[in-house]
């Protein structure tokens, strides 16, 4: 048996886990900030869900579900959150609740992609969905929320680029106008640009192969044929970053690789050194035609997510100051039952507590304070039991102090308040 974990996917050890844990709650807090509502939905969904919602043509679902066979049905793991959240706006009838919805989500997706760096099979996305707001004040401020988001991570050299994709009948119009440019010069495109554009055009405008990329570079941009309605709302959006202050570019070339973009499309990236060539840090925009596609009522919606592997490479290493623990060294029987009860009150402080029962040495129960990184050791004997005190070693600043153990909460917080000791005392609050 094999002990790896599968092609592309990655086990997250604690010391990794804690870097998680910090950005996650910095998503939680920020959107929060903004009304979102966490929502969490199986990771597990009929595989239709993805062929109706996030298209058939998308590569995605093309060639990269992780799909199963079950009592005769078949099921995928997600790809993306988009398609999960909206079938469970509709089956629990949120929009006769709620004019408007405002959901949040974390978690792993699946797709069998070639595996690189910022690129695996199993991943992580943070991401946001709105039911019911079609205007575009709430596109700009999700886009300006994502950018303080990234700036306030120390994340540098972002890019945000934005775009319009219009309406369906806009979109329409615009492919045949695309695939009359792109026919005659079918024989100069990729393989694989040439075998599908003509089923969906509108992907040659992203495509990374550079013969592909000189054609689109001459193609029409789709916002010149935006309708009326789709400029308004175009025009409406750029006003609200501009009021904002969000710096963008536009990028009529920014189809993204899922179909059911309308009108909005954004993405943000950053050209940070650790990212490599996949530097998209997030991408999002607008789907005013998913829920009505599924069945449901006449909705508007927008969404993004974020992939946090990228995220955390973009950061790069950055300690997090752990909270200084406490190691409990009891010497002996009688000083383990005293350490046990010793260790509640140390905990309801706020001091990560690890009581060392292995019964082994001092030297040895030292040994695995310092490599645990704790602050302080606790240390009792028969002899400091007989006394009514204990002894606190303070690892950091090497010296040593006898406390009785009721006073051993304030001690602990004394010595950790003291200058020049390199730690966080805020930790303990
Ligand atoms: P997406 O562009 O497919 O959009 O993915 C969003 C982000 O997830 C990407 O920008 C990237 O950071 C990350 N990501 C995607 N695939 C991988 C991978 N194989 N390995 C590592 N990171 C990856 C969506 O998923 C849409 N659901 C976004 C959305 C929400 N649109 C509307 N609402």
């Amino acid at each position: 048996m094999k002990l790896k974990p599968v092609k592309g996917m990655q086990d997250i050890l604690p010391a990794e886990a804690s870097r998680w844990q910090a950005l996650e709650q910095r998503f939680r807090r920020t959107v929060e900030l903004y009304g979102f509502q966490e929502v969490r939905t199986p990771l597990l969904e009929a595989t239709a869900l993805f062929q109706h919602s996030t298209g058939e043509t998308t590569e995605v679902v093309e060639k990269q579900m992780f799909t199963l066979l079950r009592d005769d049905e078949s099921l995928s793991l997600r790809p993306e959150g988009t398609p999960s959240c909206a079938r469970a706006y509709l089956n629990e009838t949120v929009y006769a609740r709620q004019p408007v919805t405002r959901w949040y989500y974390l978690g792993p997706m699946f797709r069998a992609e070639r595996p690189q760096r910022g690129r695996q099979r199993q991943f992580h996305q943070a991401g946001c969905e709105i039911y019911g707001d079609p205007g575009p004040a709430c596109d700009a401020e999700i886009i300006d929320m994502l950018y303080e988001f990234l700036t306030a991570l120390g994340i540098e050299g972002l890019t945000i680029s934005v775009n319009s994709l219009g309406s369906r009948e806009t979109r329409a119009r615009y492919r045949q106008e695309l695939l009359a440019y792109l026919k005659p010069l079918a024989g100069s495109l990729s393989q694989h640009a040439r075998e599908r554009f003509e089923q969906n055009p509108l992907r040659v405008l992203d495509s990374k192969d550079e013969r592909d990329r000189e054609i689109a570079a001459g193609a029409p941009s789709i916002l010149e044929v935006l309708s009326d309605d789709d400029r308004a709302h175009w025009q409406g959006l750029r006003a609200c970053l501009d009021a904002l202050g969000t710096p963008y570019s536009v990028d009529p070339r920014l189809v993204r690789g899922l179909d059911y973009y309308t009108r909005t499309t954004f993405e943000i990236s950053a050209n940070s050194g650790q990212l490599g060539s996949q530097n998209a840090l997030l991408g999002g925009g607008r789907y005013d035609e998913m829920i009505a596609g599924l069945g449901g009522p006449d909705t508007p919606a927008i969404g993004f997510a974020i992939g946090l592997e990228r995220i955390l490479l973009a950061v790069g290493e950055q300690t997090h100051a752990r909270p200084a623990w406490v190691a409990v060294a009891p010497l002996g029987a009688r000083a383990l039952e005293q350490a046990l009860k010793l260790a509640k009150p140390l905990r309801n402080a706020g001091f990560v507590t690890e009581v060392d029962g292995r019964g082994t040495s001092l030297k040895s129960m030292l040994r695995r304070a310092n490599a645990g990184s704790a602050r302080f050791c606790v240390l009792l004997g028969d002899a400091e039991l007989d006394r009514g005190v204990v002894q606190v070693k303070d690892l950091l600043r090497h010296d040593q102090q006898e406390v009785a153990p009721s006073q051993l909460v304030e001690a602990l917080q004394a010595m950790l308040a003291r200058a020049d000791t390199g730690q966080e005392s805020e930790d303990h609050a």
